[in-house]
């Protein structure tokens, strides 16, 4: 049987209440650089620079990593924003101390906004320029080497169901990063889990890139990853009765992915709303046998 912990509130802080060396995996999908706000002031994903984010996003994992083993994974799915899209909208729903301003509490979906939401920077002619794509996860993959970490892959999450957009001076953006990343060189890893037919009749390794459509939810919630996605990164990145962890866990996908999975699952997320999504979403899947912590 295994056990899950649910705690509602800031990672950096609840990490803490961790073990060390206790994780088989982190894997997560935090806040994309200026896209949506969910919680408000200061929060991941609204620094002023696309530099700024990737800092401290790679503070977070260094943050996480004494609590990971040393023969752990780390898969962080991560989408890319460009430069100037909206730009001007932030006013609109955080005012100048960081709060969210009346706008944005009427607003239907109450955390996740739908317009891109960029903080006004002026353009420099070089990376800050209008419609320039910004590369944010490779900026963030590549912070994360200088640290220290080994990259192992680059998966491209190839969403199949991406709505067309109605741009017409480029192409869809069809696809999202997930990197994996090891801190030793030898580390646990069960290919054999998620081996797939190949044309010869015999197993073969599955390739980095990954064809799954994105999985919409009822209500407010636009950001969440399909669980096919976490369910490949579970079954070969953790053994079962192991340790997952998702520090972002907001609608609870890895959870749900890894209670079917039997793994052991620790989830923090600052949002009440989605804690108690996720505890519903959780009730209405599992298969009830395993013991839930909720904090
Ligand atoms: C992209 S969403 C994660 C979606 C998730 N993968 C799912 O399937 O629903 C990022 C989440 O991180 C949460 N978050 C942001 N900063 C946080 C922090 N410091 N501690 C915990 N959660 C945080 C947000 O509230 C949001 O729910």
């Amino acid at each position: 049987m295994v056990k899950h912990i649910i705690k509602c509130g800031d990672c950096l802080e609840l990490i803490k209440e961790q073990e060390k060396a206790s994780i088989d995996l982190l894997v997560t999908s935090p806040p994309y650089w200026a896209k949506r706000i969910y919680n408000g002031s200061g929060e991941l994903g609204s620094e002023p620079t696309p530099e700024e984010y990737v800092k401290t996003l790679a503070d977070y994992f260094d943050t996480f990593k004494p609590y990971i083993k040393k023969t752990g994974n780390l898969f962080i799915n991560i989408g890319d924003t460009y430069f100037g899209s909206g730009a001007g909208a932030w006013n609109k729903y955080v005012d100048d101390n960081g709060d969210i301003t009346q706008y944005q509490k009427e607003r239907k979906e109450k955390y996740f906004t739908l317009k891109p939401l960029q903080p006004k920077i002026k353009q420099n002619g070089r990376l800050y320029q209008n419609k320039q794509l910004l590369l944010i996860p490779s900026r963030f993959a590549i912070e994360m080497q200088e640290r220290g970490w080994i990259l192992r892959d680059d998966i491209i999450w190839h969403k199949p169901n991406r709505i067309p957009a109605s741009v017409k001076d480029r192409f869809n953006n069809m696809y999202e990063h997930v990197f994996h990343f090891v801190m030793a060189k030898s580390y646990y890893f069960d290919l054999d889990s998620v081996k797939v037919l190949g044309a010869n009749g015999k197993m073969k390794n599955p390739g980095d890139i990954w064809a799954i459509n994105t999985q919409p939810l009822d209500g407010d919630h636009t950001a969440s990853f399909p669980e096919k996605l976490v369910e490949q990164i579970i079954s070969c990145a953790s053994p079962e009765n192991g340790i997952v962890y998702d520090p972002f866990m907001g609608t609870g996908t890895s959870w749900i992915v890894s209670d079917r999975l039997n793994r052991n699952f620790i989830g923090h997320e600052i949002n009440q709303g989605f804690c108690e999504y996720a505890k519903d979403r959780v009730e209405k899947t599992s298969r009830g046998e395993n013991i839930a912590e909720i904090y």
